[in-house]
């Protein structure tokens, strides 16, 4: 098995712009917070932009592409205003993730496999535009090989069931959750995709998922957000960091 070295963290900044949002005011700032995060490591700030804008607005991705050092991952539905807006910002990375307009947050990975020849050319659009191309699926063999047809250079693997299950304390069905996601990343990894994983992670549950070899990168935000108003930022941050670091240690491999 290959061991690939430091995890990246991105924190996502969408409920810093939902609290925001709530009153109608100009803060929180998603700006602030995503600096903040910057200074206490984060190595990327994920904001996504929805369809209906609950949380960041289009102003909000001006200012985060403008203000940060570390890298911007643009996370958008595959639309045609999307496109329009990520050609535009031209952002570091744009992760594809399928939207509905009735659901809290993202419930499933997209279902590439059942749209490859408009994606292949949505992809390339981005990839000419200089972004690394981002699709947000689930472990199933077919949604994988279709991001690598397609010419995507990463899947984040959804791990959002992963998540309710540990939560709902199912161990067996989070167990083979898991295990479903190791084969997953093994299989995306062969087919030359950088493996990512993302949704629902929290200091309880980030360890199993931190130890899959092939993942380089977690995007976390709920969690880390509402963690942050009782400890701060660089607290929140610096505990998961040590927890993805030592589920990746030597000594945890399994
Ligand atoms: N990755 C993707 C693609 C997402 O859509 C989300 C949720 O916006 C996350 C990661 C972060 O999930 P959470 O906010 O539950 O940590």
């Amino acid at each position: 098995m290959t061991y690939l070295g430091r995890l990246r963290l991105g924190v996502n900044v969408d409920h810093v712009a939902t609290v925001r949002n709530a009153r109608g005011s100009a803060w929180p700032d998603p700006l602030r917070a995503a600096l903040l995060a910057e200074a206490s490591g984060a190595d990327g700030i994920t904001a996504h932009l929805r369809e209906d804008r609950r949380h960041i607005r289009d102003a909000d991705i001006v200012a985060l592409k403008a203000g940060l050092g570390i890298p911007l991952n643009f996370e958008c539905g595959a639309t045609d205003e999307m496109l329009r807006i990520a050609l535009q910002t031209r952002p570091h990375a744009v992760c594809l993730v399928p939207e509905k307009r009735e659901e809290r947050t993202t419930e499933g990975g997209l279902d590439v496999a059942g749209d490859i020849p408009r994606l292949t050319d949505y992809v390339a659009a981005l990839r000419e535009a200089g972004a690394r191309v981002s699709m947000f699926v689930g472990h199933q063999a077919a949604q994988l090989e279709a991001c690598a047809t397609i010419g995507a250079a990463v899947v984040e693997l959804h791990t959002g069931h992963y998540s309710d299950l540990h939560a709902e304390g199912r161990e067996a069905e989070a167990a083979a959750e898991l295990a479903a996601l190791t084969r997953g990343a093994a299989l995306a990894h062969s087919l030359g995709l950088e493996v990512h994983a993302g949704h629902g992670l929290t200091y309880d549950n980030v360890a199993p998922i931190a130890a899959i070899p092939q993942v380089m990168e977690l995007n976390i935000g709920h969690f880390l957000i509402g963690e942050a108003i009782y400890v701060g930022m660089e607290q929140a941050l610096s505990e998961m960091r040590r927890r993805m670091d030592q589920a990746r240690s030597s000594e945890n491999r399994p």
